[in-house]
């Protein structure tokens, strides 16, 4: 682990549907209750220029490398003038979706070669990598019945969300094979679990991380 600064840099990952959005609320609370000072923030977005270019992102029909290169340069405003910023302030930053997504869904969904994105990682990130990743599993048909009744409700559809079945399997192998490179920076959530279960689950594995994290050097603020 490298010190680069004194907060705690968490991202919350998962196909549409998989149940980011229910446990984030969760997840901010327990964060707050071990006393850290939580920033909430989203990808694409975050700063006002970034929220320019998510709708962009999910409303105009791009190509898959303009809809890569938008990804990052959003990301680049982010984390330069947000999520940097509030690292170095000790803040613990909670982010809904990070660098994982665009593996996920412009390397496996849109197909774009994964040394491509990792070569637009290094320039814009350097080092930075997310100190954890909590990662919604869930199968296809079951996002897709989910998402069905939420657009039934609220009707809140965006571009990603007309994408065929195949599409997101190939977003969720996206999401598997990065597990696989980086296993001990996610934990696998099962997004199909009722919804006490998961906080359970969340609450005794956030309490042990903290309880390691906090005994490492790597976060002398909270040590
Ligand atoms: P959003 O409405 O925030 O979806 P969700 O609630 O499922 O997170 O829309 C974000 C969409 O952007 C989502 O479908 C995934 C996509 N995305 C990428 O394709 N690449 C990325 O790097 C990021 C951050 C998001």
């Amino acid at each position: 682990m490298s010190v680069q600064y004194p907060g705690l840099f968490i991202t919350v990952e998962g196909i549409d549907g998989a149940g980011k959005s229910t446990h984030l609320p969760y997840i901010h609370s327990v964060f707050r209750k071990e006393g850290f000072n939580v920033l909430e923030t989203r990808e694409p977005g975050g700063t006002p220029v970034a929220n320019k270019l998510r709708d962009i992102l999910l409303q105009e029909t791009l190509a898959p490398e303009t809809e890569l290169l938008l990804m990052f340069a959003a990301r680049n405003e982010h984390l330069q003038k947000s999520i940097l910023p509030a690292l170095s302030e000790g803040k613990c930053v909670l982010c809904d979706r990070f660098t994982d997504s665009s593996y996920a869904y412009q390397g496996g969904g849109r197909g774009i070669d994964n040394e491509i994105i990792q070569h637009l990682e290094t320039w814009v990130q350097h080092d930075i990598k997310p100190d954890l990743t909590l990662y919604f599993d869930l199968s296809v048909e079951l996002s897709l019945e989910r998402r069905a009744l939420r657009n039934q409700e609220h009707n809140i559809k965006d571009r990603f969300e007309d994408e065929s079945p195949y599409f997101f399997e190939r977003v969720r192998q996206g999401y598997l094979d990065r597990i696989k490179q980086q296993p001990h920076r996610f934990y696998v959530l099962n997004g199909a679990d009722s919804i006490p279960i998961i906080q359970e689950r969340l609450s005794d594995f956030l309490k042990d991380w903290l309880r390691y994290y906090n005994t490492t050097d790597r976060h002398p603020m909270h040590g």
